[in-house]
């Protein structure tokens, strides 16, 4: 058991939204959560009424709800704002015939027109597919053609990243930028929008239809599609309340892009549920930058990642001294774990506890978490959500008792679990293998006090700057370069990114192993897959550890990367 364990940050703020955490739990109930929504009345469910028209309709539409700003635009939007132009992208969508159930996907760069995009998708019943905007052309394919995507909205800088002569399925692609020329398929979105009505009837849906299609990635295959239904907005609105603590007139910044789970469910729909201001920077990180964006918008909430609170911390304490930061309230962190020395830090310099959450793209929003009400454990990712119960579990279903490590396992169901992977039943089940629970793929355990710490993955997913990488995807890629015989891609642990990818590579006949080769092959990857697939560090060998069937052993390339011991090689082909 870890010796940080004993170290505690008293409780931050006892008037928080949540209260006692043990009284919280002993009188949770979801359906105390479903009676804030509108639908527990009228019985019509859409989660972009919930978080747009409701508040207009409570008389709250002059609002801030969007607070946008990057090199180029600094804007503003009320909640009137947003519900007219999502109407109008809506109205624009149905003329096109896009209905209930259509995949809709955004490939963008975070903009106004990307949220008022995502709405209007919803309104109509849509399933929404966001898109990373560093996706590269086999990145975007593989995910438009697996959903079966009829629609795409995407900037002409990105455009050329669609194949769409290998995407028959795709009908139509909503382009935004200036002096579009309108082709087969090529709509231009400002003109549509420009002309489509600003009232729309909204599609109500069942609680169980579809609502949002994240591809993330696994240790074997391509990416998968995780499907989460409008049901999930529960724990959306739960969480954005008792986790994020979100209350009237708060500013709330999440720095995550909506190419990702924490970008949509923390980025869009949890603020909103909870009518709370909606900050988003467009744009790179920068230190510099971002303090502004606080200290400019007087954000109150923040939500963050690890390997950002890593670099701020290396950016130093005097770079804080030189903005206001004093708006701030709470302070929030995902993605990775979280060191007890960057915790230790923000109370020190940003007078903030920064509080660990633990979820999964899989889970569709906050599990485990550290609350403003309790005491806080460096290192550890707190406790799980009232009404969620979560254990340490081990491969026969057994309950293993505190400072055991184990399965990080969840009792199903709950609001917010995905619900199905689209196109791969085999997949899905896996997760649920154990009768009653969900196996996140995380170890971990659970201390005396019922706080979880996490240890590791059981598979080889990485982990490199809080954004989640299948190795078998980045090898796919790196064989299709000529001069790759075979590729194995392990994760290295990093002092900033959590972990970095890197390669090993052994060579075709005929190719000489250089630098230049190296640096060659990494901007291959960028260039095809994504930047953030690209190994950073690139390693030749001879030949590659492999099993007698064939399957390169990674567990063996990260022995010798640590200098380990490879463990078990009865498998090895020689
Ligand atoms: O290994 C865990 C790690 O990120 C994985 C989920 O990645 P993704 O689906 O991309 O979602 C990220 C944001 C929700 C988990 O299986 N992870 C997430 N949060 C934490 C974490 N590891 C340690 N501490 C956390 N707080």
């Amino acid at each position: 058991m870890s010796q940080l364990q004993g170290e505690i940050i008293s409780a931050g703020a006892p008037s928080s939204n949540l209260g006692n955490y043990e009284e919280a739990v002993a009188n949770f109930n979801w359906e105390d959560v479903e009676k804030q929504f509108s639908w527990y009345e009228t019985g019509r469910v859409n989660l972009a009424y919930e978080a747009v028209d409701r508040h207009v309709a409570a008389g709250k539409g002059g609002q801030v709800a969007l607070r946008f700003s990057d090199a180029s635009r600094d804007e503003t939007y009320t909640f009137a704002e947003l519900q007219a132009l999502s109407n109008q992208f809506a109205n624009v969508l149905r003329s096109r015939g896009i209905s209930k159930g259509d995949r809709v996907f955004v490939f963008m760069p975070r903009s106004p027109e990307l949220y008022v995009s995502v709405l209007g998708i919803i309104k109509v019943g849509a399933v929404v597919g966001p898109l990373f905007e560093a996706f590269m052309e086999t990145a975007v394919k593989d995910r438009l053609e697996d959903s079966g995507a009829v629609a795409l909205v995407t900037t002409e800088a990105l455009l050329p990243r669609v194949k769409r002569d290998e995407l028959p399925l795709l009908k139509y692609v909503f382009l935004v930028g200036e002096n579009i020329e309108p082709a087969d398929g090529i709509i231009d979105y400002y003109k549509e929008m420009e002309l489509a009505p600003a009232e729309a009837e909204i599609e109500w849906v069942n609680r169980e239809d579809g609502l949002i299609l994240h591809y993330t990635s696994g240790s074997t295959g391509k990416p998968k599609g995780v499907y989460h239904v409008h049901n999930a907005m529960l724990q959306h609105y739960y969480t954005g309340k008792v986790v994020l603590d979100l209350k009237e007139g708060d500013v709330f910044w999440c720095t995550a892009d909506p190419g990702w789970v924490t970008g949509t469910s923390y980025g869009i729909f949890a603020p909103w549920l909870n009518g709370a201001t909606n900050v988003v920077r467009g744009g790179r990180f920068s230190p510099g930058d971002w303090y502004e964006t606080i200290q400019q918008n007087k954000v109150t909430v923040w939500y963050s990642a690890p390997t950002a609170f890593r670099m701020l911390m290396g950016a130093g304490e005097d770079i804080v001294k030189g903005y206001d930061l004093s708006s701030l309230r709470h302070v929030l962190s995902v993605g990775e774990p979280l060191n007890p020395e960057v915790v230790r830090w923000g109370c020190k310099v940003y007078g903030h506890r920064i509080h660990d959450t633990w979820w999964m793209t899989e889970t569709g929003a906050q599990l485990i978490c550290n609350y403003p009400s309790m005491p806080l454990k460096p290192g550890s990712m707190g406790k799980p959500l009232p009404g969620i119960q979560a254990a340490i579990i081990d491969d026969n279903g057994k309950v293993l008792p505190p400072g055991r490590m184990g399965n990080l396992a969840i009792r199903t169901p709950w609001p917010s679990m995905m619900r199905l992977i689209w196109n791969n039943a085999p997949k899905f089940e896996e997760y649920f293998r154990i009768p009653g629970w969900y196996i996140s793929g995380d170890t971990a355990y659970m201390d005396e006090d019922g706080y979880f710490w996490f240890q590791g993955r059981i598979d080889d997913v990485i982990n490199s700057s809080g954004e989640r990488i299948g190795p078998f995807e980045v090898e796919s890629k790196l064989v299709e370069h000529p001069a790759v015989a075979e590729a194995g891609v392990i994760g290295k642990p990093d002092p900033t990114r959590g972990e970095i990818i890197k390669a090993f590579i052994s060579l075709r006949e005929g190719y000489t192993p250089s630098e230049q080769l190296k640096a060659e092959i990494a901007r291959f990857v960028k260039e095809g897959l994504s930047a953030h697939a690209a190994p950073r560090e690139i390693e030749f060998k001879e030949k590659l550890p492999k099993t007698r069937s064939g399957k390169i052993m990674r567990r063996v390339l990260k022995a010798w990367e640590l200098n380990l011991p490879a463990g078990d090689l009865s498998t090895i082909e020689d």
